[in-house]
Formats: C-alpha cells, sequence, structure tokens
C-alpha cells in the first residue's frame, strides 16, 4: 500500500537563487536579474494562493548579504519598497498575509517604516501567508530563540523545554514547518535557511535560475512532492 497522499504542500518555501547569474547571461546588471526575480515571485505568489496552500515562505536577503557591493544591497532594499507601494493593493485583493521573519530592526528607517506599514494593512488577510526572509539566519534565529528563552529568567520554562516549546520562541511561532523546499539555480545547499523548521522537509533542486522559474515549473516541482512518501523518521 502506498503511503504517497497526492496532496499540496500546506507550507512550500523558496530559495530564489541565480538571479545574479541570469542578468550575467544577459550582459546586465545583478539588480536587473533581481528586478526580474520580483516578477518571477509575483506570479507565483499568485499561484500559490490560486491552489490553496497557506504559508509561502521565501528568502529575500541573508543575514550574510549585507557583505554584498553597496548598490545591490540597496537596490535589493530600494526592490523591496517598490515592490509594496506596487503590489500592496493585489495583496489585500487577493487575501495575503504579509509576514517577517529576520531582525528588522537593522534595516534602514524608511525600509522599516513601508514594511511595518504593509504588515499592519494586510494583518486581517487569510488566504494565504507570505513570510518574506529579510535580514534572515538560520543559526542567528535560534541564538536569540535561545537567548530569549534564557532572558524570560523562567525556571520552569528550562525544565520544561521541549520541541514544541522552543519552536514558539522562533520568528516561525504559530507556522507550521514548511513540508517542501525548492531552490533554484544549481547550488544544492541550504545556506542558512529555516535550519530549525527544514528537520523533515521535502527538498527540491532544480537547475533554473529563479527569473526563469515560471508557474509551469512550480507545478513540476509540486508534483514531484506529491509523489514523496513522507515518513518523519518512522518506516
Ligand atoms: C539570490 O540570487 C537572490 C537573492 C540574494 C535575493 C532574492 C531577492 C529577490 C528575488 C527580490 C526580493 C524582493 C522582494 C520584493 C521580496 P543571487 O544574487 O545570489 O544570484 P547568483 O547566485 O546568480 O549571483
Amino acid at each position: 500500500m502506498s503511503n504517497i497522499s497526492g496532496a499540496y504542500p500546506v507550507h512550500v518555501a523558496i530559495i530564489m537563487d541565480g538571479n545574479g547569474r541570469w542578468a550575467k547571461k544577459r550582459f546586465m546588471p545583478r539588480i536587473a536579474g533581481h528586478k526580474a526575480g520580483v516578477e518571477s515571485l509575483r506570479k507565483i505568489i499568485e499561484e500559490t494562493g490560486d491552489l490553496g496552500i497557506k504559508y509561502l515562505t521565501v528568502y529575500a536577503f541573508s543575514t550574510e548579504n549585507w557583505n554584498r557591493p553597496k548598490d545591490e544591497v540597496n537596490g535589493l532594499m530600494n526592490l523591496l519598497v517598490n515592490y509594496i507601494d506596487n503590489e500592496l493593493n493585489n495583496l489585500n485583493k487577493n487575501g495575503v498575509r504579509l509576514n517577517i521573519l529576520g531582525d528588522m530592526s537593522a534595516l534602514p528607517t524608511k525600509v522599516r517604516e513601508k514594511v511595518e506599514m504593509a504588515l499592519v494593512e494586510t494583518n486581517k488577510n487569510t488566504k494565504l501567508t507570505l513570510n518574506i526572509a529579510l535580514n534572515y539566519g538560520g543559526r542567528d534565529e535560534i541564538i536569540r530563540a535561545v537567548k530569549s528563552i534564557y532572558n524570560q529568567g523562567d525556571s520552569e520554562l528550562i525544565d520544561n523545554l521541549d520541541e514544541d516549546i522552543f519552536s514558539r520562541f522562533l520568528y516561525t511561532a504559530n507556522i507550521p514547518d514548511p513540508d517542501f523546499v525548492i531552490r533554484t539555480s544549481g547550488e544544492v545547499r541550504i545556506s542558512n535557511f529555516l535550519l530549525w523548521q527544514l528537520a523533515y522537509s521535502e527538498m527540491y533542486f532544480t537547475e533554473t535560475l529563479w527569473p526563469d522559474f515560471g508557474v509551469s515549473e512550480y507545478h513540476k516541482a509540486l508534483d514531484s512532492f506529491k509523489n514523496r512518501k513522507r515518513r518523519f523518521g518512522k518506516i
């Protein structure tokens, strides 16, 4: 008997990689690749909502990405601000609630205020939760959780600490772990993304660069998920 569920994942996470190479192949600046990446993201968000998938998490900016050239960092921040300006109405129309995973305090004020406004404006939407990992690092998140637990000064909390309680101190508190992770551009690694949460996630790697990742390739990936046998460590 098969234990393949044939169901869509509840939570999809995506490492949107390959924007720089996409641009380089076209003799364009890297930021043009990121711009094309935002277009891809727009389509994937819409499709995710249409399919009834409840959570989509995308890796937009890691704690390590600050080390990129200043122009590129500024360019990415501007893209995020523009994205919110252009898409807020659509997000609301499509029932998308925006959520940020990461340390927002380190963002430039203009970006932080824009993001905070979008969080409030989309707060009541229930169709799809879009988690944007922004200034996010998996190890950083775990250390913050440990410090936060310690700072409660509650010895009972420490005595009773288990996986479920620990999870409540992560950026993803109250969000189910991703069932399925997609990474584009042929790189086969996790790159400090959701280290705790990906413990039992199914992985999908494709050579396609993120700006070329469209709805049909998304369906191909999701079909692959539907055929996976998930065992969660059991037999
Ligand atoms: C990886 O490609 C991509 C990123 C570091 C940024 C991803 C960001 C976006 C798609 C835009 C985010 C904007 C919003 C609105 C959420 P890379 O630059 O590492 O590509 P490469 O490996 O080919 O150089």
